[in-house]
């Protein structure tokens, strides 16, 4: 396959592997500085805007689509939020993020971030085939990497690069390409996974609520002012189709129901999945041509908020470096992405991990475990301290020089 005849050959700076939120951010931070690329995905377009993924995004990440001039539909069409209510045993503890740290978040779904990132594409003449199959990458060990790949009406393509990106997700093909007596992968399962749900309803409550109970975890998150977004904990191998509408909201009803006499509010469910539940992290990121970004290199579990963040983290550093890469620093400069995206990657690593850990029921827990919890709960909601350490993570962390 690596040498049959292709249909057409394009020379262009950077391929990327990939075209959700991280590898379009990534072609749209490099087009801005007149540097081409072009971006491939297997899924069409229209499959990536229906499939639901997190909603938070951090102010600096808001900023930065608005800035660079991506757009500011998140101004209009998204809800800033100064906090978040952590809920236990039905008692509600706010925690002010504007107060805390000076911070707040926007409440803005991935697949808008998506689509704001296509149309810019578009906009600005932007090269990415949608909908593409068989895809290669070739000899990233040189300074000549290629991508192949079969267009939706059957023709085979091939792209020459300085260097690719591989910027394909969760189920990353890209990052096998890294030898394996060279990479180190490091991950954590957990004993349980999210139901997620999209209901017709109005908000329940005006900022998300990350409710422990004994039934186990609930969020309540939204989307717009008549769609709903909402998960709880359940087992890693549940099936959609044991769950009615009556059975998922007497669920959701009993993990957040308290002495405030809070209620959701109910509406018909228009979907229903179940969400893997995983920490994981590959290093190295980078290999000869090749470098990985987003949930190709690390994906952390939901709670915290934190994978479209790092994932648009880690493309703002590997901009820069391919700039100066591609520039007169040559590929020497690519050696520090890893160090400037690896310190962000372990702490959102750990911060998902203790908000995860803070909130669910693990199956067999002991009495001992399930007190030690709600002490560690109490520490973070019932001192400054620990209200300031969740808001600070929440918020995603200052950027150098941006003390606050
Ligand atoms: C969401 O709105 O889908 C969402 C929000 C916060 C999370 C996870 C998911 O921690």
């Amino acid at each position: 396959m690596a040498d049959a005849p292709v249909d057409s050959i394009t020379s262009i700076p950077v391929a990327v592997v990939g075209a959700g939120p991280a590898g379009l951010m990534l072609a749209h931070l490099l087009g801005r500085a007149g540097v081409e690329t072009i971006a491939v995905d297997t899924r069409t377009r229209q499959e990536i805007e229906v499939t639901q993924r997190a909603g938070i995004l951090e102010a600096d990440a808001a900023r930065d689509l608005i800035e660079t001039g991506v757009s500011d539909r998140i101004l209009r069409d998204g809800y800033e939020h100064e906090g978040v209510e952590l809920r236990s045993a039905g008692r509600p503890y706010r925690i002010d993020f504007k107060e805390l740290v000076g911070a707040s978040v926007w409440l803005y779904p991935q697949t808008d971030v998506f689509i704001d990132l296509a149309d810019a594409r578009e906009r600005d003449g932007g090269t990415v085939h949608f909908g593409v199959r068989d895809t290669e990458v070739l000899d990233v060990t040189t300074t000549a990497p290629r991508v192949r790949y079969t267009a939706p009406d059957g023709s085979r393509h091939e792209i020459r690069a300085r260097y690719v990106v591989g910027a394909d997700g969760s189920r990353s093909m890209c990052r096998d390409l890294m030898p394996e007596d060279r990479r180190v992968r490091y991950g954590n399962e957990y004993p349980f996974a999210w139901f997620g749900i999209l209901a017709e309803a109005p908000m329940s409550a005006p900022e998300l609520v990350y409710a422990r109970s004994e039934h186990g975890f609930a969020l309540i998150s939204q989307r717009t002012e008549t769609v709903q977004r909402m998960y709880f904990q359940c087992s890693p191998d549940e099936s959609v189709d044991a769950w009615s509408d009556d059975r998922i909201w007497e669920t959701l009803q009993a993990r957040v129901s308290g002495e405030d006499g809070f209620r959701l509010k109910e509406g018909p469910i228009t979907e229903k999945t179940v969400l893997r539940f995983r920490s994981f992290v590959q290093e190295p990121m980078r290999w000869g041509s090749l470098a990985l970004a987003g949930d190709a290199a690390h994906t952390v579990p939901p709670t915290g908020a934190r994978g479209l963040n790092l994932a648009l983290h880690d493309v703002k550093v590997l901009a820069d470096v391919l700039l100066r890469a591609l520039g007169s620093a040559g590929e020497a400069a690519l050696d520090e992405y890893q160090p400037r995206a690896l310190q962000r990657i372990w702490r959102a690593q750990n911060f998902s991990y203790w908000m995860t850990q803070l909130l669910h029921s693990v199956p067999g827990a002991s009495a001992f475990d399930l007190r030690r919890q709600l002490g560690e709960l109490d520490n973070v909601v019932g001192t400054r301290a620990g209200r300031a350490y969740l808001a600070e993570q929440y918020t995603g962390w200052p950027a150098r020089g941006h003390a606050r």
